[in-house]
């Protein structure tokens, strides 16, 4: 029997997923400029044979100067290339690496996005995917005419009709509608062309996509909500479900929640790939490894620091940064399956304030050690039922994602739990999805055509 292999995704948004990495000697703190910075972390993923890169995504800068100058050295976050655009330049520079990026239910219709989605499906011969995500945050509400973010079931009950309505879409055209005759002068076969005509609560789509059928069929769906509802929709809808857990015995619980509910809907657990969230920080020996990540820490600003746990505890800039963090400060939790899981581990640990904002430093659980160390983790939570693989979000960027490709993917390699070679050409068929039963068929009419 051949060996499971992990699933492996790279987060390359911004500088990287530590809040200083914009001040690392290495980093260019421009990169969100150029493009260039872009093709480098995707090249890279391609280089170590990942499964895809991913772009976490906001519709604006979501957060304020609290407190106060902590916007002005904020980085991460902050301004960046907006990806929906991005991924088509970056589709031309790669063969491979499937290309994700989120996009919001809230802030789009569904209409522009399914047709975006197709495109890019099409520009990079089926390895798109599209991270489907309802919006927290208030400040985006404020770029789209409302003063408010809409209330979380709302947000949900759109979404999923939202979601709905993209795959209606998605299903236009046959994948043998269009007969390209030039002979007869058909162009296609009006039976093989379906209009949607979709209404319902939130949206009303006449249809049909004026973008041909999808090499996938459907672009990889691909969710990162953990409350109940969130749970039920990815273990209905998701192909992938992107994770943040902060110990293996959390994720192996969501796992096997996530997984549990998918019988009722007809789904085998394996047609869904939950990736949990990991920052490496690598080193040739624990010392360098460690060495890295103090540099990182030490660069973090105390106001930027503080204005990361202000959603979660409020403004603390008036305590003592070393004394226990007062708990009863407690602020709302808009964005309740993250900071749950912080204010628990806050509640056990009483940490001082310092303390508490180092430790939410990082998106994803911070692996420091030498590549067998990250390694044996990974392992670890890959065999024991916590995930089928990971979303790597690395503390920097170019450099993070190049030390995980150079250090841990061959000791991954060597172990037989990842890849050696892309399995297939689409996104797909290297996460080890089902084919879409509407996936275009190889189309050499267009080449045919261009010839003729
Ligand atoms: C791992 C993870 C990643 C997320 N990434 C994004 C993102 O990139 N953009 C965004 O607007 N929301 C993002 N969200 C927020 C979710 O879309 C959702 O609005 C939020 O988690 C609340 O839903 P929940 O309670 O079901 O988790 C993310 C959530 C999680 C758990």
């Amino acid at each position: 029997m051949t060996q499971r292999k992990m699933r492996i995704g790279l987060s390359i948004r911004g500088y990287g997923y530590h809040p200083a990495a914009w001040r690392h000697p290495d980093v260019p703190a421009d990169g969100t400029f150029h493009v260039e910075h872009y093709i480098r972390s995707t090249q890279i993923a391609e280089r170590g044979k990942l499964d895809m890169i991913f772009f976490a995504d906001g519709a604006g800068i979501r957060k304020v100067d609290t407190p106060p100058g902590s916007l002005e050295r904020s980085a991460y976050d902050l301004v960046e290339m907006e990806p929906m655009t991005l991924l088509p330049a970056l589709a031309m520079v790669t063969q491979r690496v499937g290309l994700v990026t989120t996009a919001s239910t809230t802030y789009n219709e569904p209409f522009n996005l399914a047709r975006k989605f197709a495109t890019l499906d099409q520009i990079s011969n089926g390895r798109a995917g599209w991270n489907v995500v309802a919006s927290w945050s208030g400040w985006e509400a404020q770029n789209f005419g409302l003063d408010g973010t809409l209330d979380y079931e709302t947000r949900y009950a759109r979404s999923e009709e939202f979601v709905e309505v993209v795959r209606g879409l998605w299903d236009s055209w046959d994948p043998d509608a269009f007969l390209f005759d030039k002979e007869s002068g058909r162009y296609f076969d009006p039976t093989k062309m379906r209009v949607l005509n979709h209404k319902g609560k939130f949206f009303s789509v006449r249809g049909p996509l004026n973008v041909a059928r999808l090499p996938q069929g459907h672009p990889v769906i691909v969710q990162a909500g953990a409350s109940d509802r969130g749970r039920e929709l990815g273990a209905r809808t998701a192909d992938v479900i992107y994770a943040i857990q902060d110990s293996v015995e959390r994720c192996r619980a969501y796992y096997a929640d996530v997984k549990g509910r998918m019988a009722k809907y007809g789904r085998a657990p394996d047609e869904l790939k939950i990736l949990p969230a990991i920052c490496p920080v690598v080193g040739r020996t624990r010392a360098e490894a460690q060495a890295k990540y103090d540099q990182l820490q030490a660069l973090i600003d105390p106001l930027v620091g503080l204005s990361r746990i202000y959603n979660t505890f409020g403004d603390l800039s008036g305590y003592d940064l070393d004394a226990p963090l007062p708990i009863d400060a407690l602020g709302d939790l808009e964005l309740r399956s993250l900071s749950e899981q912080f204010v628990e581990q806050v509640r056990r640990e009483r940490p001082t304030i310092r303390e508490a904002y180092l430790r939410a430093g990082v998106t994803g659980s911070a692996r420091i050690g030498t590549p067998a160390d990250i390694a044996d983790e990974m392992q670890h939570w890959f065999e024991t039922g916590a995930c089928d693989g990971f979303n790597v979000t690395p503390a920097t960027l170019p450099g993070g994602g190049e030390d995980f490709v150079n250090m841990v993917v061959p000791e991954l390699q060597r172990r037989g739990l990842f890849r050696l070679e892309y399995e297939g050409t689409t996104l797909r068929q290297n996460l080890g999805l089902k084919p879409h039963p509407g996936a275009a068929a190889p189309q050499p009419g267009t080449t045919q055509s261009a010839a003729a």
